[in-house]
């Protein structure tokens, strides 16, 4: 039975917590498979809303089993902290499953995240600053802790002594800061392993099993294609893999498990961060849309950068994710406008471009090339039906469908659970 992958198509933000949300009740697992707690996912149940960072979004269906696979980046504090909040709110957190393959936040990762931005100064990515990047890059060093390591006291003393030389160095020889004790963190993370010890499991046997007797397994990304460490606008991109290539290493099941693809696509296009972004609004309409969309950071609560729908990179994010279905989210935040912007191409120097150009420089230079769709006025977060939506709306969503390649399976229509026009199934 299926292994359904879900993945960001723009920038992050797209409303992924929301579309996990909707199928909540039709699948057996929720995987988290990169990403840490620099993610921010929203759902709206009812009048309570709950803002995820390193849950998956599954854990707010109560017949779902919520896993966070190894791909994962596991800060411990934040991962109690964030539980201990939900079921305060009544939610049954004990389903949850931990690889024991998960690389661990350590406070070294949060603090060289942090400086190592300050030196960067204007030229900074603009990270959450929750110790992704330096994490990712010790598991790919080879010198990263994991959550099963927090078990074998022995074994974890050694691997802090032998990071905490290097990083102590950078610290305090680099950057001026305080170094950190081997004893006090050690104490710390041995701490935290009994709470944790609950929830470790074999979770890449647990998902294939569950795939062979049937079950449906729903890979959430985090953060977006265009974040991607590989397929993103290298280096203002996130430190893993969120496309769906990244789901079958990040959750250890094999690619030929994955039969459906879902891209989440907003209806605009919005940034948080430093990085190219090519139909960016400096003018009162980014920052209408910033106000209609409600675009500031579930995470950081910095201002979304507010663009125009760009249809190259959906049409990118298709092609790199081999997305087979669209979840168009936000389409209700365009009602109001006259003409609808579309981007379509990009000017670099002269020449037109109708893909992404090949390199960063040129996509740096890279001016939007619009067209301009009909708008619709009326208020369209009560339509459940396309049929309900204007017929501009309609046409909207139809030449955004051919522009981007895949067909456009579900639109949001607002925040809330019900709020969402299903054209076909998402699972
Ligand atoms: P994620 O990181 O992809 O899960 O997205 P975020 O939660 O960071 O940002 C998406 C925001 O848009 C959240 O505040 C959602 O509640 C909201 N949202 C999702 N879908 C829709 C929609 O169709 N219409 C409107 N108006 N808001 C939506
Ligand atoms: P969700 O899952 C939007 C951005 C940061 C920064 C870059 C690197 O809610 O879509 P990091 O802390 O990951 O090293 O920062 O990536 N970023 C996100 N932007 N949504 C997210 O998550 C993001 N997670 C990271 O702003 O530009
Ligand atoms: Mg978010």
């Amino acid at each position: 039975m299926p292994a359904i992958t879900l993945v960001g198509a723009q920038w992050g933000d797209e409303g992924k917590g929301k579309a996990t949300d909707l199928v909540g009740n039709r699948v057996d697992y929720v995987v988290r498979y990169q990403g840490g707690n620099n993610a921010g996912h929203t759902v709206v149940i009812g009048d309570q809303k709950y803002a995820l960072h390193l849950l998956p979004s599954g854990i707010l269906s109560p017949d779902v089993v919520p896993v966070i696979a190894n791909g994962v980046v596991i800060d411990p504090g934040v991962l109690f902290e964030e539980l201990r909040g939900l079921r305060e709110r009544g939610v049954n957190t004990e389903r949850l499953l931990v690889s024991a393959n998960a690389h661990l936040i350590m406070p070294y990762h949060r603090a060289l995240d942090k400086v190592t931005e300050r030196f960067l100064g204007k030229r900074q990515i603009g990270t959450t600053g929750r110790g992704i990047g330096p994490t990712y890059a010790d598991k790919i060093s080879r010198t990263g802790i994991r959550v099963q390591d927090m078990f074998d006291p022995k074994i974890l003393r050694q691997k802090l002594e032998l990071a905490l030389h290097d990083k102590n160095q950078i610290l305090t020889k680099v950057f001026n800061r305080r170094g950190l004790e081997v004893d006090q963190v050690f104490e710390e993370y041995t701490g935290y392993a009994e709470e944790l010890r609950p929830y470790v499991a074999d979770t890449s046997l647990i998902l294939n099993r569950a795939l062979d007797e049937g079950r449906t397994v729903y890979l959430e990304g985090s953060q977006g294609t265009l974040l991607d460490i590989d397929h993103g606008t290298y280096p203002f991109v996130t430190s893993s893999s969120p496309t769906a290539g990244g789901a079958c290493a990040g959750a250890g099941i094999g690619p030929t498990r994955i039969t459906k693809v879902v891209g989440i696509l907003k209806a605009y296009t919005t940034r948080v961060g430093s990085g190219p972004f090519p139909t960016e609004l400096h003018d009162e309409w980014g920052e209408w849309l910033r106000q209609k969309g409600g675009e500031y950071g579930v995470t950081t609560g910095r201002n979304r950068r507010c663009g125009w729908f760009d249809a190259p990179i959906a049409r990118y994010a298709t092609r790199v994710n081999g997305i087979t279905d669209f979840f168009l989210t936000k389409l209700d935040v365009l009602s109001g406008l006259e003409r609808v912007p579309v981007c379509v191409g990009y000017d670099v120097n002269g020449t037109r471009h109708d893909e992404i150009p090949m390199t960063q420089t040129d996509f740096h230079h890279a001016v939007p090339v619009y067209e301009y769709l009909d708008g619709w006025n009326e208020d369209i977060s009560h339509a459940r039906t396309f049929e309900e939506l204007p017929k501009t709306a309609q046409t909207y969503v139809r030449t955004l469908e051919e522009m981007v390649g895949a067909p456009v399976s579900a639109i949001g229509v607002g925040p809330g659970r019900d709020q969402t026009l299903e054209l076909r199934s998402l699972v």
